[in-house]
């Protein structure tokens, strides 16, 4: 890394400031997932990253239905998460574990981001994307089985997940304001981000090579 650059500067010819989305798996009002997407935008915008968050409260999807697909093809939400993917050099997804798995909200979403737009002909847009996990739970495990479920789906899917992941347990009592009142938690989510920004821009540095 360059000495006084931030990681959102383009550091080398070709290259552009880091783009990361953020997506919750949980959209419900006072979501401790979203709490912690919230805190982890605010962390990589601190670094100059262009980070944004897909909001599925404000862009729902339907349920997939193949019988819909094939008939109408994409919904209009669907074409827009896609799009926000693609254009994104990382996704930071943060999720709760339901019944020790992956939320329907977050697996719909997933689902149809791997679908063709006949449209266009943009098929699987997990496709060798850079991604971070990370959960909360009021539970003792802090959503962790639920990151241990996804991570074969994004296998299958093709994408890059670093091995670096945070759960927050207890989470109905680990926020303070708009920050995590256990620190070690705190710097293993400060590590991980840092692991994804590194992992993004070499990911980007070699895809501008290869074009
Ligand atoms: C259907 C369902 C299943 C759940 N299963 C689990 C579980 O297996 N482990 C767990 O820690 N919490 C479980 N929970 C509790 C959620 O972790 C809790 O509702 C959490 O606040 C949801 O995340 P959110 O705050 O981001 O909405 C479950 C909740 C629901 C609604």
């Amino acid at each position: 890394m360059n000495g006084n650059r931030t990681a959102g500067e383009g550091k080398d010819k070709g290259m552009s400031a880091l783009k990361i989305l953020g997506l919750a798996g949980s959209a419900r009002t006072g979501s401790y997932n979203r709490k912690l997407l919230a805190l982890i935008i605010d962390r990589l915008r601190r670094q100059g990253i262009d980070a944004e968050v897909f909001e599925f409260r404000d862009t729902p999807l339907p349920m997939f239905d193949q019988d819909e697909e094939a008939a109408s093809g994409l919904p209009e939400n669907a074409k827009l998460l896609k799009s926000k993917i693609l254009e994104a050099d990382a996704v930071v997804l943060v999720a709760p574990e339901y019944n020790s798995s992956v939320t329907p909200l977050l697996k719909n979403a997933i689902d149809w981001a791997s679908r063709q737009d006949p449209t266009t002909g943009v098929g699987n847009v997990w496709r060798h994307k850079v991604i971070a996990l990370a959960s909360a739970s009021p539970g003792a495990y802090g959503g962790m089985r639920g990151l241990i479920a996804l991570r074969p789906v994004f296998q299958h899917l093709d994408s890059l997940v670093i091995a670096e992941q945070v759960s927050v347990p207890k989470a109905h009592e680990a926020f303070e304001g708009e920050g995590l009142k256990d620190e070690r938690t705190s710097q293993f989510l400060d590590a991980m981000l840092s692991r994804l920004v590194e992992v993004a821009t070499i990911h980007q540095r070699a895809t501008v090579g290869s074009s």
